[in-house]
């Protein structure tokens, strides 16, 4: 498959502390909230242990029992995944992701994605980036015959999941056209997470109402993911799937490193995003990752500066600043992956993600002026999808807007975006750019893998374990006691 050249690129010239001549009172806050140039060559040597271990890691056949767990299944997943389907087509694992989608729009009209955490959040990353802003409320014809999607289980919510359900009753009438059916794709890895499971049974038995009961229609309208084991596999054995109608989440891949297995390619696959370019775009990274020196290296290059800022500069909030509303639920994607891959052993950076323009009026004012505690990332797509839109001229100028007129939304996003940075760098608040050239399959697997590889190194460079979340566990085993025991005496159940 040819793309055009879609490489990501990664600048920290905003968090670098500039050369100087003179003793000014800005050059001396630089000096104390920026980086020298030195402290990152200092980490060069660090890094490339770093990476030397993380791709040893891939290898290990059996790892020490101090080592684990260890997920680092993710890293060479998608070339693995291109590779099968190159060589054995629908017989391939994305072979029959590809076919279990096809079959999915084939069959309804809207089709429910259940699941929480990593069989969630990147799923619906890809979706909002990648789909129009509209999709589910555009005609037919203009989504090209792809179902409409919506995502639940993602949360306890009553009244959300009963306005699903009347959603789905009032719209979904006569199980024969095609446009009125519905369908569901049900993704738990450990298949015993509660909210997963419960909106599970709940809009299990509401398809059964909906088809009649009888296994082999509901067989059509579910496509389970699962481990090969499981609470979640149990049920499916259970109610008649074969083997091969449960899409797999695969050993040694951690649910938030798992978006581009069935986890991730499922949902996107089903709503026409272009998955074998999402994962060309991963593998390319990995390779940039393995084989690049660091100067070229944007996986690197971002967990030194961050690492660094964190660990020598206390900026120990990590702002995601996306400069795209379609970039939101990347950066939720992204809260989840650092937060419970470093949030360990009371260290770890504090993610927190903003829209921009929309939050320089929320959050902006603390940002250039509150606790020194903060990096901002800039994740900045260059040239939007659509034509830009100028401005334009109006008879009645009270707005004052008729000297911008030719300017258009695009310039006036590019203005705020350097009038951003250049006002952090004045108040010596550091920033970095993380720029996509376009927002597409290609770019979008070049940054999620990009930012899954940063996070493992990162880890290692604190001597975390960026696997696994201990700490999750801490809750569930409470909320399951306080469900199974009584009430107490006197309070409603
Ligand atoms: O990163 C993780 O492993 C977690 O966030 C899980 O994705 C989340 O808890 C959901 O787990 P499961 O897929 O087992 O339902």
């Amino acid at each position: 498959m040819q793309l055009p050249d879609e490489s990501i690129e990664f600048n920290y010239q905003g968090s670098l502390c500039p050369l100087i001549d003179a003793f000014t009172p800005l050059a001396e806050l630089q000096a104390q909230n920026f980086l020298s140039q030195e402290a990152i060559d200092g980490l060069k040597k660090r890094l490339m242990e770093v990476r030397q271990q993380v791709a040893s890691e891939r290898e290990l056949p059996n790892p020490p029992a101090k080592m684990l767990p260890l997920d680092a299944g993710f890293i060479d997943l998608p070339a693995k995944l291109l590779d099968k389907h190159r060589r054995k087509g629908d017989d391939s694992e994305l072979g029959r992701i590809l076919k279990a989608a096809e079959k999915l729009r084939a069959e309804a009209g809207r089709v429910v994605v259940l699941g929480i955490g990593g069989s969630y959040l990147g799923a619906k990353a890809l979706f909002d980036a990648l789909c129009h802003t509209y999709h589910n409320e555009l005609p037919e014809k203009m989504r090209m015959g792809k179902p409409r999607l919506y995502f639940e289980g993602n949360n306890v919510d009553n009244d959300a999941l009963q306005d699903l359900l009347e959603l789905l009753e009032n719209t979904c009438i006569d199980p024969d056209i095609q446009d009125e059916r519905w369908a569901a794709v049900v993704i738990s890895k450990s298949g015993g997470t509660i909210e997963t499971a419960a909106a599970y049974r709940i809009i299990r038995a509401e398809l059964s109402r909906f088809y009649g009961n009888g296994s082999e229609k509901l067989r059509k309208r579910i496509v389970p993911i699962t481990g090969k084991s499981g609470k979640l596999y149990e049920l499916c054995k259970a109610d008649g799937f074969a083997d091969e109608e449960i899409l797999n989440v695969p050993d040694g891949v951690g649910g938030r490193f798992s978006v581009f297995s069935a986890v991730g390619l499922l949902p996107a696959a089903i709503v026409g995003i272009d998955v074998r370019a999402l994962l060309l775009g991963a593998s390319t990274m990995t390779r940039r990752f393995l084989e690049e020196p660091f100067e070229r290296n944007p996986v690197l290059q971002y967990a030194a500066v961050n690492h660094l800022l964190a660990t020598e500069k206390k900026k120990n909030t990590r702002v995601l600043a996306v400069w795209s509303k379609k970039l939101e639920s990347l950066g939720l994607w992204y809260d989840q992956l650092l937060a419970e891959s470093l949030g360990k052993q009371g260290i770890g950076p504090t993610p927190l993600t903003v829209v921009q323009t929309r939050d320089l009026h929320s959050r902006g004012q603390q940002h250039q002026e509150g606790v020194r505690d903060k990096v901002v990332n800039n994740l900045i797509v260059k040239s939007p999808r659509h034509a830009p839109i100028p401005i334009g001229m109006a008879d009645n100028n009270q707005d004052d807007l008729n000297s911008l007129a030719r300017k258009t939304i695009s310039d006036v996003l590019y203005a705020a975006c350097v009038g951003t940075n250049q006002a952090y760098w004045e108040a010596a608040r550091p920033t970095t750019n993380l720029i996509l050239p376009v927002l597409s399959e290609h770019t979008m697997g070049q940054l999620m893998q990009m930012l899954m590889l940063a996070t493992v190194v990162e880890g290692r460079l604190l001597g975390i374990n960026p696997y696994g979340q201990p700490g999750v566990e801490a809750y569930k085993k409470n909320m399951l006691s306080i469900l199974k025991s009584p009430p107490p005496e006197g309070k409603p159940s």
